[in-house]
């Protein structure tokens, strides 16, 4: 589907107004591991470090004497507006430290198209994205202009203090989507949104104890028979998703 096993490593560049927010998220668990090679027990065989994170801080890139990097909006209103300068800069400063492999540009903004696994599956194919994570009230129209092409992504409609938590949002999203990053090759296969479900929601999961609190697992999960089991999931899958979500159910016909 995507890279072969040893392509080269996604780049994800962040920029942001708060690098420490993003450590104790990149730095644990499964994002942790994704940065960093890896040896098979069983083989011994090393599989190199799938993705490389790059964050930098848009406020070094301010030629203010403060190191100021919003002002009030024109016009009147609450809040401050990031400037262009310090993103223009940073933009460019980061992009120019791997010339040859221009990114995808990703701004995080409510105002941005919605985030769904579809557009999660396109950006887990590229090989960098730059991230910009903007605060305060926005950034700038003009940077955003001068800035195109740029994805303008929202996780949700609702607003945040930031774009820091939406753009670890994406990254989760994306880097657990790329080859070896899940410890089953198809952890990732059925599960919600994904094409083996139709694009609806994932069934119901059950493990031991088989009674728990007098209310058992359905027989069919015991029965051994895996085509039954398949069909099981499927209905279960259907039905939930017609519940819960019908604006999921694939299209009648
Ligand atoms: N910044 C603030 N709220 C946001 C949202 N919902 N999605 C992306 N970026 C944001």
């Amino acid at each position: 589907m995507c890279h072969a096993p040893d392509a080269a490593a996604m780049r994800i560049d962040v920029l942001t107004l708060f690098p420490e927010m993003f450590q104790s998220v990149l730095g644990a668990s499964i994002l942790k591991r994704a940065a960093e090679p890896v040896t098979d027990p069983a083989t011994g065989r090393v599989r190199p470090p799938v993705v490389r994170y790059v964050l930098s801080d848009i406020r070094d890139y301010s030629t203010d004497r403060h190191q100021k990097v919003d002002r009030p909006p024109y016009g009147g209103g609450p809040g401050m507006v990031m400037q262009c300068q310090p993103v223009w800069d940073a933009v460019k400063a980061v992009e120019a430290e791997q010339p040859e492999l221009a990114p995808t540009r990703i701004l995080m903004t409510p105002q941005g198209r919605r985030l769904d696994q579809a557009l999660v599956q396109q950006l887990a194919e590229k090989p960098r994205l730059l991230i910009i994570a903007g605060h305060y009230e926005g950034i700038d129209q003009r940077v955003i202009d001068r800035l195109q092409p740029m994805e303008e992504i929202s996780i949700g409609d609702y607003v945040l203090t930031g774009g820091e938590l939406p753009a670890m949002v994406l990254i989760d999203a994306v880097v657990r989507l790329q080859p070896g990053v899940l410890g089953h090759e198809d952890s990732s296969q059925d599960e919600s949104f994904s094409q083996s479900l139709e694009g609806g929601l994932d069934y119901p999961h059950y493990t031991r104890p088989a009674v728990w609190e007098g209310m058992s697992v359905p027989e069919v999960l015991l029965s051994g028979n895996h085509a039954e089991i398949e069909a099981w999931r499927r209905e279960q899958a259907r039905r939930r998703t017609g519940e819960r979500r019908p604006d999921l159910l694939p299209p009648e016909g």
